[in-house]
């Protein structure tokens, strides 16, 4: 049920989430969304990645409503999202020649450079760290969202923290309605798998998180860097890497040898090749390349869930490309 509101696009969902407590606007208007996010609102809008819940990155108690509404852990920091590249210097106290490289050539776009903070940033848009995760997204929709609010965007993926990062604003509704201010409908993103985020506060940049933006291109540009060594027990350089992530309810396992060893209407399957004859799934998808395989996987997941599916079969690919970003997603998904 909608009842209209103000203007053509935007309605108030009647009927809340249970447990919800706030109303959820739904809007096709960048500028009705940016009018809830200076009144303090957390919105959610559509990026190339995924779609991201931001809030004004200088407002404390908005930041905080994005923990609450996620059930986000609280030393998980978020991305500062620009509209422009001079934007950059209100969050970052130095652009480090890498970054200043990789700004040049990747902004716009899914590209995230981890840069040292400047004082103004409240710390708890970062968990506490010195350090700050800035992207200017290429999404028109968010470029839109992020000019008509005047500020940065504090903004991390739309979802319940755990669950797989919303695709299509119907993902957001069904994870976060009744718990934001609103959402900024828009197309699916065409991605599908979050930025790839680059620590450049070092002397060689790491690579902290896989994704279109791959290793092979960032080296292209600065040649000595390198993924970030991940160590046992030490302290995570991206909090975010060390809880269990983009998850659905089904267990994932990944194919090894091509191997199948139950399959039925409880099962799912996605890869680029087709599954071993005689073999038949409730759901299954089979992508054309890589990239289609990200563009899919979170959908896949969520649309397994909705299934009831208790096991999703994932197929590897070559984790080179969108490939490495694709692995280190399915890998998390199935707990490895
Ligand atoms: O594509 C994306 O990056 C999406 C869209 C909305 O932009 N955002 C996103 O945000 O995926 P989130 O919060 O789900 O993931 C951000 C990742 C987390 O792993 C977090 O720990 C890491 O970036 N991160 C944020 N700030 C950091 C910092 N200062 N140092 C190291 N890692 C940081
Ligand atoms: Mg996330």
């Amino acid at each position: 049920m909608v009842s209209r509101v103000a203007g053509r696009s935007t309605s108030y969902e009647a009927e809340p989430a249970e447990g919800a407590s706030v109303k959820t606007l739904l809007t096709q208007s960048p500028r009705v969304a940016a009018r809830l996010i200076r009144r303090g609102e957390i919105v959610a809008f559509p990026t190339e990645t995924v779609y991201g819940l931001g809030a004004d990155v200088f407002n404390e108690r908005a930041l905080k409503k994005i923990f609450a509404a996620k059930k986000r852990p609280a030393d998980n920091p978020f991305i500062a999202h620009v509209a422009e590249k001079n934007e950059i210097s209100l969050l970052a106290k130095s652009i480090t020649p890498a970054a200043a490289l990789f700004i040049r050539r990747f902004f716009p776009g899914p590209l995230t450079v981890v840069l040292p903070k400047k004082p103004e940033v409240p710390l708890t848009a970062t968990a506490g760290l010195h350090t700050i995760a800035v992207r200017m997204p290429r999404h028109p929709a968010a470029r839109a969202l992020l000019r008509a609010c005047g500020v940065p965007l504090a903004a991390p993926s739309a979802n319940i923290s755990g669950r797989p990062s919303s695709t299509t604003w119907q993902s957001v509704y069904a994870d976060l309605n009744g718990r934001i201010g609103g959402i900024l409908k828009g197309g699916r993103s065409p991605v599908g798998l979050e930025s790839t985020v680059v620590d450049c506060t070092g002397r060689v940049p790491r690579l902290l998180r896989a994704g279109a933006i791959s290793l092979e291109q960032l080296r292209k540009i600065v040649p000595s860097t390198r993924p970030a060594v991940v160590r046992k027990n030490a302290v995570a350089r991206s909090p975010g890497m060390k809880y269990r992530h983009y998850s659905p309810r089904a267990r994932v396992l990944i194919v090894a040898g091509g191997r199948i060893p139950h399959y039925g209407s409880t099962t799912g399957y996605i890869g680029t090749r087709r599954p071993p004859a005689g073999t038949d799934f409730g759901l299954a998808k089979v992508c054309r390349s890589p990239a289609e395989y990200a563009h899919e996987l979170y959908a896949f997941f969520r649309k397994c869930d909705e299934a009831n599916i208790d096991t999703v079969y994932c197929q590897p690919v070559k984790p080179a490309g969108i490939g490495r970003a694709l692995m280190d997603r399915i890998r998390r998904a199935s707990h490895l």
